[in-house]
């Protein structure tokens, strides 16, 4: 019986909507575009969504006096009056009366008591917004059962200027302190009256839901004219729940936090100096095999070291160490990356236009460290080579013009290469724990040799191998290594960028002349041993305990035969020894299979 009773009550209220809708010309209201999306409301499991003239929680829109909107529930069959703030374009705050019977919207609306519950909408996956306070401070805490003052806790600042590094400490005489760390990423903040209010997202292992994530906070500024200030710069007060309720003032909240700038080194103003105005002048620099790129921004202060993962790290000039040339410049730097920050020693070298080069010190929490062993160790450390992105059109005349002989091409095998060296490369200023990691894959050059081992009896190339290298005779700037073999892949010409000479031996950046090779350059190491003779060894980068002609990854001795115009029989083709038969195969069989390899081309 109660059914039918139902459905025509049902269709009652429908024919008084439309009734309702048309004398008021309001079946047409659409909430703003910006708040469309997905919302998180303490309490409610499932995401609220707005969208066009609907809030999935109240229903339909009908009609709507600024704020003010007539919503219809139509599976109740009610009317009421929502009232939406929005606090930021990630917030939203709202009030509501109950669902009534049909009424006009000023009238519902006057229902609203000043004490209904103020409702939060929190944006999810809101795209992050800077934090109003920067770290680094030192803070106490206090959850209810006193100020947690000894040990203090920390706040360091993130690379992102949305993110925070709470890290709490346990007090000993306070119950409920604990020692943990929380990341805090800001979401909103706002100004209502004199209150400034902060909405953030709180990243910890044990949080796990958005009801436990979302916090609400409010702050506020000490200034240095207000009594008892005492050193503080700013008092937090953080909500125990995903709402902004209670929440009336710094001083009062589940947590208490009082912000103070610390006087210990790290949380002293940084960003004294600037970066070498030769480096910092071309703003973009990678690594030769495009791993690394460091970038140079305001004003020549900040530097980026980005990789692929996407992880950066922000570099600040603190202090100027040593640059009594103008080739060598030592700094004491700031970095943070991620949420981790402290201090590295960074040695900048020029070696040429487009060339440098950076020895980067281990990170350290004392700027007075930075520069010292054992963190900065000039001998031990490796050099990261950089290059300009604009290095590829700055091609310069190559060294020793003319026609060499190539005897004895090598390929490094596991045995004769300075391993250490390799692994050392470019991780040294990274964290240790990433360090373990990131050599647990083999490296692509123990790739190749494998291949190479494993392949060596065949060969599709039966006719001549390197023979000779000519230099700087087609043109300036190139070296082509000669072959008469025929298979088409084989170009081995390079052309040459800066050089320069250490101690007897020298340094020289070159890319492939190839297409399908990308601009990823070697550097190619050599050395005189007598007077038509040089010992050449190339590698990936710019690695110092590689001895030109002995270590590396291609190695062979150059024995001059003459100028450019002595296009003579000298250094044609003679009879092939087996040796070399087997060597140019496996050149051969790298050049095929490897993308890396540095002879490679198609
Ligand atoms: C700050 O400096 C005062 C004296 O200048 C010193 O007593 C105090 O230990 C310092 N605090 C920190 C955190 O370094
Ligand atoms: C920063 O580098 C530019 C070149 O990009 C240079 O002209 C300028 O002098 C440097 N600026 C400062 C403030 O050192
Ligand atoms: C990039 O840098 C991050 C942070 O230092 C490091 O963890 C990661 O291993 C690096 N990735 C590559 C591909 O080098
Ligand atoms: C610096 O490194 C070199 C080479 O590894 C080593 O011989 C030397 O003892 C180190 N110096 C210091 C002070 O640790
Ligand atoms: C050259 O060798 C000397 C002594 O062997 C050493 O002190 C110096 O640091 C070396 N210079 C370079 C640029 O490697
Ligand atoms: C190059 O010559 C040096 C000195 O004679 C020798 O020790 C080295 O093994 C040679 N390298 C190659 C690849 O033949
Ligand atoms: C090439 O060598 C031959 C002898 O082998 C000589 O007669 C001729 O002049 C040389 N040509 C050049 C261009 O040097």
């Amino acid at each position: 019986m109660d059914v039918p009773w139902f459905d025509l009550f049902r269709l009652v209220f429908i024919l008084s909507t439309l009734h309702f809708t048309a004398t008021f010309k309001q079946g047409t209201c659409y909430f703003p575009e910006r708040w469309e999306g997905a919302w998180f409301q303490s309490g409610v499991r499932a995401p609220v969504l707005i969208e066009g003239p609907r809030l999935s929680t109240k229903g339909r829109c009908l009609g709507s006096d600024g704020d003010k909107f007539l919503m219809v529930d139509e599976k109740r069959a009610c009317y009421r009056c929502v009232v939406i703030h929005e606090k930021h374009k990630n917030v939203l705050q709202y009030k509501e009366t109950f669902c009534h019977g049909r009424d006009a919207l000023p009238t519902l609306c006057s229902l609203i008591t000043g004490d209904a519950l103020l409702y939060s909408l929190f944006r999810e996956n809101a795209s992050p917004v800077s934090c109003p306070f920067r770290g680094p401070f030192t803070f106490t805490y206090n959850r209810g059962h006193g100020e947690c003052r000894s040990p203090v806790s920390n706040i360091d600042t993130c690379t992102e200027d949305s993110k925070l590094l709470l890290s709490y400490q346990a007090c000993p005489d306070i119950y409920g302190s604990e020692s943990t760390v929380e990341e805090l990423q800001c979401l909103a903040s706002w100004k209502e009256g004199s209150v400034r209010y902060l909405v953030g997202q709180i990243h910890h292992h044990h949080v796990t839901s958005n009801e436990d994530r979302f916090r609400c906070f409010v702050y506020e500024k000490t200034t240095p004219s207000s009594e008892n200030a005492e050193g503080i710069d700013y008092r937090v007060a953080q909500s125990g729940d995903a709402t902004c309720n209670g929440l009336f003032s710094a001083t009062e909240g589940s947590r208490t936090m009082t912000l103070r700038r610390g006087n210990s080194s790290s949380a002293q103003p940084i960003n004294k100096c600037r970066f070498p105005s030769w480096i910092a002048n071309f703003n973009h620099w990678h690594t030769l095999d495009f791993s690394q790129s460091f970038s140079f921004h305001h004003r020549n202060s900040t530097l980026r070291i980005g990789n692929s993962s996407g992880i950066e790290m922000k570099v600040l000039c603190v202090q100027v160490k040593h640059s009594r040339e103008e080739e060598h410049v030592v700094l004491v730097t700031h970095f943070t990356m991620g949420c981790q920050s402290g201090f590295n020693c960074m040695s900048f070298y020029r070696r040429d236009g487009h060339v440098a080069e950076i020895q980067i010190g281990s990170q350290t929490n004392r700027l007075e460290d930075a520069c010292s062993t054992p963190f900065f160790n000039k001998s031990s450390l490796p050099y990261i080579t950089l290059v300009t992105s604009s290095s590829d059109r700055a091609t310069q005349p190559c060294p020793y013009m003319g026609k060499f002989d190539v005897t004895n091409v090598v390929r490094s095998d596991e045995a004769n290469f300075p391993k250490e060296a390799r692994l050392e490369s470019d991780s040294a200023y990274f964290d240790r724990r990433m360090r373990s990691r990131r050599y647990t894959k083999p490296r692509v050059e123990d790739w190749d040799f494998r291949r190479v081992k494993r392949l060596d009896q065949s060969s599709n190339c039966d006719s001549k191998s390197f023979s000779s290298l000519v230099i700087g005779c087609n043109k300036m700037d190139t070296m082509e290594f000669n072959t008469e073999c025929t298979t088409p892949d084989l170009i081995t010409a390079y052309s040459c960028h800066g050089r320069w000479e250490e101690n007897g031996t020298s340094f020289l950046i070159t890319t492939p002349i190839s297409r399908a090779h990308g601009a990823r350059k070697f550097c190619f190491m050599y050395k005189e041993l007598g007077p038509n003779v040089v010992a050449f060894s190339t590698s990936s980068y710019c690695n110092r305990l590689i001895q030109p002609g002995i270590t590396g990854d291609l190695i062979f001795n150059l024995t001059n035969r003459g100028k450019c115009m002595e296009t003579n029989s000298s250094i044609r083709a003679r009879p092939i020894s087996i040796r070399w038969l087997i060597i140019f195969a496996l050149l051969v069989l790298i050049i095929r299979r490897s993308t890396y390899a540095p002879w490679i081309f198609r």
